[in-house]
């Protein structure tokens, strides 16, 4: 099987109810797909407990597309929207064309393709549905290095899709937002990227386009705690929250964070990982031993300082230094040419999953905004805070058990 080779990241496969993936590698698919190479093939299932595209390895190529429903659209054909989109994200991620078919992934196989649907806070208003809305969908706090568009932020209903081919991406793209039409329509979109599987020797976490390795410190689907973290739980978060709804499902928060690579290359090697608090060149931490090695954020240098810096963005983000706080972090990297002030229109689509943002990416964002070494690197752009029901049952399409 090629599972495990399929993503050139540190995010394992989701083992537990899941959302599965099958690899058609080796003779052990069908006779089409056994033809492809592995990247071609690996499959990742529609409908199963979670959502495609949260557990799933990083992908190579990706959209996140927010649309607002159209005049006069409420919650009828809101859910006519998640019906078609639905049966539509489950032909394309077999690799089956969709309705109308465009032919723009004719020849490739599924590539990992995954499609993730989300509710923004405005879409329970604009449906009837307010009584509803979970309050995990409370606006975000203002933290002071916001430099946030609102018209690329939030938006009624949120679309993320990844796939290890960019044709297959941006096939499914196409099929979604003709599926839309006359019901929603797209706010705004951004495109990303992440290494492509296989360009590494061996399976390996990705590098952000500052060259760090990014994500050693995400949760493990296998840690005892991981499901709780991430994932909405049945019978809702106590009262207040509670939306049955929602059982299964995870909140995502997308911030377009702007890099300032100008400034940032001409930092030294040794300021670089400083800033972060690890080695550049494998991802160790400062204080020794491998990626994997545990930080030690109480060792003292020969200086009298903290091996690892007070303002070190892996020491402030530590889940131990913000009362257990912890998210799954899967983002793309972007690259949108050079901005209006000549610098490149370039950083990280940050998309983290939580099963409340007020325990995962609010808290340590707060503590980031407050003194991180990163802080004079970055600039946040955009915003998005959107509920991402459950997977769909066989049958079900998403967002059913809150539509019908
Ligand atoms: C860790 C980069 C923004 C939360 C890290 C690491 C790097 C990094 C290189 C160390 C490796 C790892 O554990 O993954 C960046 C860059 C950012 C950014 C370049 C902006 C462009 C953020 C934001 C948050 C965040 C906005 C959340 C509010 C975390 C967390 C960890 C981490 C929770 C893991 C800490 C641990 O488990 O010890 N980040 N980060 N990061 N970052 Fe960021």
């Amino acid at each position: 099987g090629t599972v495990g080779a399929a993503g050139a990241t540190g995010l394992l496969i989701g083992a537990a109810g899941g959302a599965g993936i099958a690899a058609a590698g080796d003779g052990s698919g069908t006779a089409d797909a056994s033809a492809l190479t592995s990247v071609g093939a690996t499959e990742v299932m529609f409908h199963g407990k979670h959502q495609a595209g949260i557990t799933t390895p990083l992908q190579a190529r990706g959209h996140l597309v927010a649309f607002d429903l159209a005049p006069g659209a409420g919650r009828k054909e809101a859910a006519a929207l998640l019906r078609r989109w639905s049966a539509t994200a489950k032909a394309v991620m077999a690799g089956r064309p969709s309705t109308g078919d465009t032919g723009i992934a004719l020849d490739a196989g599924p590539s990992s393709l995954t499609v993730t649907f989300g509710f923004g806070r405005s879409f329970f208003d604009r449906t009837g549905l307010t009584a509803r809305r979970p309050q995990q969908l409370d606006p975000l706090p203002a933290f002071s290095s916001d430099a946030l568009d609102p018209k690329r932020s939030e938006g009624d209903l949120w679309v993320q899709i990844g796939a290890d081919d960019a044709l297959v991406a941006f096939h499914a793209l196409r099929a979604l937002q003709k599926d839309a039409d006359g019901a929603a329509r797209v706010r705004w979109q951004m495109n990303g990227f992440n290494r492509s599987a296989g360009a590494t020797a061996r399976p390996m976490t990705a590098r952000n386009l500052m060259g760090q390795v990014d994500g050693t410190g995400n949760p493990k689907p296998t840690d005892a705690d991981f499901d709780r973290r991430i994932f909405v739980p049945r019978g809702g978060q106590g009262a207040a929250g509670a939306q049955e709804w929602m059982a299964g499902g995870s909140y995502a928060v997308v911030r377009r964070i702007r890099m300032l690579l100008d400034d940032w290359e001409k930092l030294s090697l040794e300021k670089q990982e400083k800033v972060i608090g690890r080695r550049k060149a494998d991802g160790a931490p400062l204080t020794g031993g491998s990626e994997t090695t545990p930080l030690d954020l109480d060792k003292f240098g020969p200086d009298g300082k903290t091996v690892i810096p007070d303002n070190a963005h892996s020491r402030i983000s530590a889940p131990e230094q913000n009362g257990g706080a912890a998210m799954l972090r899967r983002p793309f990297s972007f690259h949108d040419g050079i901005a209006a002030d000549g610098t490149p229109d370039a950083g990280l689509l940050f998309v983290c999953w939580q099963a409340d943002p007020l325990r995962g990416f609010v808290p340590v964002q707060r503590k980031l905004d407050r003194g991180d070494a990163l802080s004079p690197f970055v600039r946040h752009e955009a915003s998005g805070l959107f509920a991402v029901p459950g997977g769909a049952a066989e049958g079900e399409y998403v967002g059913q058990r809150l539509l019908e």
